[in-house]
C-alpha cells in the first residue's frame, strides 16, 4: 500500500519586483501584524528587491511572513557585477527564491536550462525555489500554450528537486500587470497539465507540489482562483505592495 503525502498548505507569495524604498517596510509590518491578529491558513512570503531583503527579514523576524529573493546567480560567488548569489539571499534572511520569472526570461534572456541550473544552486544554499513558467499571448493565440508551458516545466526543473520543498508558479505573461486574468477553465486546464508533468517527473512527490497561479491576482478575484482545482496558492505582484490588498488575498486562501 502506498501512503499519499499530505497536501501542503497553500503558498501566497508577494513579488515586489523593482518596487519599494525604506518606507515600504511599513506595508510588510502591517501584513505581519494582520496575520498576528488573524492567522492565515496559507504560508505567506514577501520577495522584496534585494536592497530591502535584509531589513525586511529583520523586520519580520518571529512573524508568520517568510522572505524571499527574486533571482539568484548560478554561481555562489565571484566576478559577476550586479548579481546576487544564493548564499547572500540566505545571509539576508531569505527562505525562498523566485526563479525563471518571465520578466527575467525576457529582460535577461534567461533560458529554461539556466533556470534549472539556478534551481540547483538555490537548493544547495537551502532556499525553497518558486519556479515560474508561462506562455506569451502570441503562443496562447497560436494554440501552443500547453506545449510551451509543459516544455518549460520539463526543462526548468532539475531532477535534484526530487523530495525537496519547491513550488511551480504558472503565470501567463499576458496576464501579468495587465489586469487581464486567465479564465478559470484555462487555469484549471493548465494546472492539470503541469500537475501531470510533475507526476511524470517526481512521482508521488509531484502530486503534492504546490502550483501557484500568478497574473493580476487581486482581492476581488483571489477566492475563485484559489478555489480552482490544482491551484495551490498565488504569486502576487502589484497587489502585494499594499498590505490591505495582500491580506485580503491571503484571507481568501
Ligand atoms: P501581477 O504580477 O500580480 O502584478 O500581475 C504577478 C507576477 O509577475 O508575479
Amino acid at each position: 500500500m502506498t501512503l499519499s503525502s499530505p497536501k501542503p498548505r497553500p503558498l501566497i507569495a508577494g513579488n515586489w519586483k523593482m518596487n519599494g524604498l525604506a518606507q515600504a517596510l511599513d506595508q510588510a509590518r502591517a501584513v505581519a501584524a494582520g496575520l498576528d491578529e488573524k492567522p492565515a491558513g496559507a504560508r505567506v512570503a514577501i520577495c522584496p528587491p534585494a536592497t530591502l531583503l535584509d531589513r525586511l527579514s529583520q523586520a519580520l523576524e518571529g512573524s508568520a511572513v517568510l522572505t524571499g529573493g527574486q533571482d539568484c546567480h548560478v554561481k555562489t560567488s565571484g566576478a559577476h557585477t550586479g548579481d546576487i548569489a544564493a548564499p547572500m539571499l540566505v545571509d539576508a534572511g531569505a527562505a525562498l527564491v523566485i526563479l525563471g520569472h518571465s520578466e527575467r526570461r525576457d529582460d535577461h534572456g534567461e533560458t529554461s536550462a539556466l533556470v534549472a541550473a539556478k534551481v540547483e544552486t538555490a537548493l544547495t544554499a537551502g532556499l525553497e525555489p518558486i519556479i515560474c513558467v508561462g506562455e506569451s499571448l502570441q503562443q496562447r493565440e497560436a494554440g501552443s500554450a500547453l506545449a510551451v508551458v509543459t516544455g518549460q516545466v520539463r526543462e526548468s526543473l532539475p531532477a535534484v528537486l526530487a523530495g525537496q520543498a519547491f513550488a511551480v508558479a504558472y503565470e501567463p505573461i499576458w496576464a501579468i500587470g495587465t489586469g487581464r486574468v486567465a479564465t478559470l477553465p484555462d487555469i484549471e486546464e493548465m494546472h492539470a497539465a503541469i500537475r501531470a508533468e510533475l507526476v511524470v517527473l517526481f512521482g508521488d512527490h509531484g502530486a503534492t507540489v504546490p502550483i501557484l497561479y500568478g497574473g493580476s491576482v487581486k482581492p476581488d478575484n483571489a477566492a475563485e482562483i484559489l478555489r480552482t482545482a490544482e491551484v495551490g496558492g498565488a504569486l502576487v505582484g502589484g497587489a502585494s505592495l499594499k498590505a490591505s490588498d495582500f491580506l485580503a488575498i491571503i484571507a481568501a486562501a
